[in-house]
C-alpha cells in the first residue's frame, strides 16, 4: 500500500510541478514578450483538467504519508520533531498554494488584461516556485538535510 501510494504521489508531483515548470519556462516568456494572453489562457484551460485533479491526488496521498510517519496530526505543526517539521512544511505550502488560486480565480482572471500581464506573471513564478518547494520538502523528508 505505501508504494502505491508514494507511487501516485510521484506521479501527481511529476504533472503539478512539471505542469508549472512548463508554463514558466516555456510558455510564459514568449506571452510577456508579445504581450499576449492567449498563449497562457490556452495552456491554463488544457493544464487545469489535469492539474487540479492532480492536486487532489497529492493532498490525498500526501495526508495518508504524513500520518503513516507522524500519526498525531496535532503535532504536525510542532517544530519539534523532524517529520512534523517537513510536515509542517508542506501544510503552509497547501495554504499558500489554495490562496494564490484563490486569488487568480476571483481577482486576477476576471479581470485580465494585457496590462496586468505582469502580475500575472509574477502569481505564475510564485505558484511555480512553491511547487518546486514542494518537491524539495518532499525530497528532504529522506535526507532531512534541510529541514
Ligand atoms: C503539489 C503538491 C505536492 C508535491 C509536488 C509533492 C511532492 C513530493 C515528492 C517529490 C516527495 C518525495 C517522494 C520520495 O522521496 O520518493 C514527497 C514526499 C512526501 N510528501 Fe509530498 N508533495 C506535495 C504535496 C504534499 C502534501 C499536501 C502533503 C501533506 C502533508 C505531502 C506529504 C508528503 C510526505 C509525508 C512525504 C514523505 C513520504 C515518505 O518518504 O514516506 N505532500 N512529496
Amino acid at each position: 500500500m505505501y508504494q502505491l501510494v508514494l507511487a501516485l504521489h510521484l506521479l501527481g508531483a511529476a504533472v503539478w510541478t512539471g505542469g508549472h515548470l512548463i508554463l514558466s519556462l516555456a510558455v510564459l516568456p514568449a506571452a510577456l514578450r508579445r504581450r499576449e494572453l492567449a498563449p497562457l489562457q490556452a495552456f491554463e484551460a488544457r493544464f487545469e483538467r489535469v492539474g487540479l485533479p492532480a492536486l487532489a491526488v497529492q493532498v490525498l496521498t500526501g495526508l495518508w504519508l504524513a500520518h503513516r510517519l507522524a500519526p498525531t496530526p496535532n503535532a504536525w505543526f510542532s517544530i519539534e520533531g523532524q517529520l512534523e517539521r517537513h510536515i509542517g512544511a508542506k501544510l503552509v505550502l497547501l495554504g499558500l498554494t489554495v490562496a494564490l488560486a484563490a486569488h487568480a480565480r476571483l481577482r486576477l482572471i476576471p479581470r485580465l488584461t494585457p496590462e496586468r500581464l505582469p502580475l500575472l506573471a509574477a502569481h505564475i513564478v510564485a505558484v511555480t516556485a512553491t511547487a518546486v518547494l514542494f518537491v524539495l520538502v518532499g525530497l528532504d523528508v529522506r535526507f532531512g538535510a534541510w529541514l
